[in-house]
């Protein structure tokens, strides 16, 4: 890996993953490719501005032209592709461009992988696409079933990967992640709204009856299975990375408030999100037989979050002082007008 192509690199993970390679590769030469829509801030890059071996560049992955440009001037031979619309809430209201995203985007990238003869494409997925799992755990055969605008998107552009292998030959890789926290996320996704709603003394609110589960893992820990499966990783094949343990919204809401010392007075169950995957899981054996472990608990992962959150407000506050309030308002003034008390 010399010219790594890092699209969605101002992102929460993809920014992440820009400080994880510049620490980690130090001969390879990160190229963050993104469009800063809402999710992307060039605050998660201000710390490695100045680093000779990070290039930033301004585009968007659906943008044929400038992709072709971006992969012939930088020599790239290993894209990563993390970009994406992301929310799944958002993907209800306006599932355009998560289509054109997620799916075609992922198509424009392809094609100019396979013209430029990169030597990695690897795609980052989400576990979202096998679906609502009530029992055992989705191994990386499993059909896929997504139930969401978002997932089913995601799915789309997995299976362009996929084709791209089969078809032509480009070395893909694909992992099927779990639900990421720690730093830079934005603050729409449930930990982030909840830890910074809690310290403002401002309402948990927690969709239905609280008892959704999801697999929290912390967001290095999801680095370091890219960078084990763009070195070890088959060409071709597909890996689940999650921590196998499972928490309940409820709890995550009771664990962030314990943290913080606040009252569980302030979780409020609100309207439900409309087609709630109630429990996501994937059997993740295959990426461990590559010698990956998550090196932190969901206890430590969220402590660590919290920390993070409670020591850069001055990242959290612009965000959310900004043009996040009219989606706040539209995503929740109605909720938490009925809303009730635990
Ligand atoms: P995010 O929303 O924080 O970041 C997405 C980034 O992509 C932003 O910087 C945005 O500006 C950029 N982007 C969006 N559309 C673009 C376009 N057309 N062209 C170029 N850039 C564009 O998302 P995230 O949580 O960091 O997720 C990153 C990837 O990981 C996504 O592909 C997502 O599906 C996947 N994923 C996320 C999680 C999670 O828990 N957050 C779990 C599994 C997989
Ligand atoms: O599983 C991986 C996926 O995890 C990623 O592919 C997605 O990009 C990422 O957004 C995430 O999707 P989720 O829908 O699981 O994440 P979210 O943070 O939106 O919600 C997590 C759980 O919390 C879910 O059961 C819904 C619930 N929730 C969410 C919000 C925003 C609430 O109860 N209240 C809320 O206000």
């Amino acid at each position: 890996m010399r010219n790594i192509l890092v699209t969605g690199g101002a992102g929460f993970i993809g920014s992440n993953f820009v400080h994880y390679v510049l620490r980690k590769h130090p001969r390879s030469h990160v190229i963050a490719y993104d469009k800063l829509t809402y999710a992307g801030n060039l605050d998660n890059l201000e710390d490695v501005a100045d680093d000779s071996r990070y290039t930033f560049v301004w585009g968007d992955i659906c943008d044929e032209e400038n992709v072709d440009h971006v992969m012939r001037a930088y020599r790239v031979d290993t894209v990563v592709n993390f970009a994406a619309e992301t929310h799944v809430d958002r993907s209800l209201t306006e599932a355009g461009s998560f289509v054109h995203t997620d799916t075609y985007g992922t198509y424009v990238l392809l094609e100019a992988a396979r013209k430029y003869h990169v030597e990695r494409f690897h795609q980052v997925g989400t576990d979202e696409v096998y679906g609502e799992v009530m029992n055992g755990s989705a191994a990386e055969g499993w059909p896929l079933e997504p139930r969401s605008p978002y997932s089913a998107s995601k799915a789309g552009g997995d299976l362009m990967c996929l084709a791209y292998s089969t078809s032509f030959g480009l070395p893909v890789t694909i992992t099927r992640c779990t639900n990421n926290i720690g730093p830079y996320q934005y603050p729409e996704k449930v930990v982030p709204l909840f830890i910074t709603n809690a310290i403002d003394d401002q309402p948990l609110p927690v969709y239905g009856d609280g008892t959704q589960m999801r697999d929290y893992q912390f967001v290095l820990d999801h680095c370091e299975a890219i960078d084990l499966v763009l070195t070890q990783g088959r060409p071709g094949e597909v890996y689940n990375v999650g921590t196998g343990v499972e928490t309940r919204n409820i709890d995550i809401a009771r664990m962030i408030l314990r943290l913080l010392g606040k009252p569980e007075s302030l979780i409020h169950h609100v309207t439900d999100r409309p087609g709630h995957d109630r429990r996501y899981s994937v059997d993740s054996e295959k990426i461990r037989a590559l010698g990956w472990a998550g090196r932190h608990s969901t206890e430590q992962a969220l402590e660590k979050t919290v920390r993070w959150y409670l020591e850069n407000e001055w990242w959290w506050r612009k965000i959310k002082s900004g043009a996040f309030r009219a989606y706040y308002q539209k995503q929740y003034t109605d909720r938490l007008a009925h809303l009730s008390n635990i």
